[in-house]
């Protein structure tokens, strides 16, 4: 292989409509249940990789950063997998703002699984690449496939498009988040009565979203997002020390959301692991529904 050898790539975060929470397998991140998602196409992380001379180096939009396991973890896998033991350097950018809300996890695990797979030619199938991601996050296996992705708890397939829907985040707070996804999914399982209950359920919710979404029921997907959105929130408030993600500018959102909803369900929230909501709107309502956030920051995200 040549050493002047460059390659780059583009991945994209996504936002979980059904949201994974907890996990089945810790060693593995396999998750406890199954998730869907729609890719944030506007929002990018662009990785690029190349030999290096200094040892494993990985720079992260432009300052250099320590490898963590879970990044060494997978360049030993693919350094062993095509026998170079050369060193490498990992480039990467992220064209949204660092810790507002949107998982940089999911397309920045995406995005690595992607250029090594590119770099050393491996060529494998976007299923056993969505299963690579998804041991180093559990959300970045969705980000392997395009459009509406479903996650089997395993690995990741595209399963539908839907052009019409837009998805804006509404930037309301940049502190980082107190608990980690990891450890907030960890203690629920660990600690919440209404976590098992929950289980029990979401394969039929899953089916029925997929329902939602092939016969383009916005109005029945909207009101399940927002619905899925709150049972998260309130099983991590259940658990023990609680977690809370959503502050009172959360809440104010909501509110707001649902007076717009008053007569017809014309847009949705769903808050992942943080404190900003992501909001849902057809094409032709965006006018409409925006001008009810014009005090807010809001980035668009598809
Ligand atoms: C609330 O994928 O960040 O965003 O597998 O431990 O890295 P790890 O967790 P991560 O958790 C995502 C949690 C979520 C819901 C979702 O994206 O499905």
């Amino acid at each position: 292989m040549s050493l002047h050898k460059k390659i780059t790539i583009i991945s994209n975060p996504n936002i979980a409509i059904i949201k994974y929470w907890g996990k089945e397998n810790i060693e593995e991140n396999i998750c406890s249940n199954q998730s869907i998602s729609f890719q944030l196409t506007k929002l990018t992380t662009t990785t690029s990789i190349s030999f290096s001379k200094d040892g494993d180096e990985f720079i992260f939009n432009g300052d250099k950063c320590k490898l963590n396991n879970k990044i060494k973890f997978i360049i030993e896998l693919f350094k062993e997998t095509v026998k170079n033991n050369q060193p490498i350097r990992i480039e990467s950018i992220n064209n949204f703002p660092h810790s507002c809300g949107i998982a940089s996890s999911a397309s920045g695990f995406s995005a690595l699984v992607k250029a090594l797979d590119k770099f050393y030619g491996t060529n494998f199938s976007e299923q056993d690449l969505s299963i690579l991601a998804r041991r180093c996050s559990g959300s970045a296996s969705r980000s392997i496939p395009c459009d509406i992705v479903l996650c089997n708890k395993i690995s990741s397939r595209s399963i539908d498009k839907w052009e019409e829907i837009k998805i804006f985040l509404i930037n309301l707070d940049g502190t980082p988040k107190k608990v980690s996804s990891t450890e907030g999914m960890c203690r629920t399982q660990e600690t919440s009565f209404f976590y098992k209950e929950r289980l029990t359920r979401i394969d039929d919710k899953i089916e029925l979203c997929i329902e939602y979404i092939k016969s383009k029921d916005h109005q029945s997907l909207f009101k399940m997002i927002m619905r899925e959105s709150n049972e998260i929130h309130s099983i991590m408030f259940e658990s023990y020390p609680p977690i809370r993600y959503i502050n009172d500018k959360g809440f104010e959102v909501m509110e707001i959301v649902h007076e717009i909803n008053k007569n017809e369900i014309k847009v949705a929230y769903s808050f992942d692991a943080g404190t900003n909501p992501f909001i849902f709107v057809l094409k032709k309502d965006i006018e409409e529904v925006l001008k009810n956030f014009k005090d807010y920051n809001i980035i668009e995200c598809n």
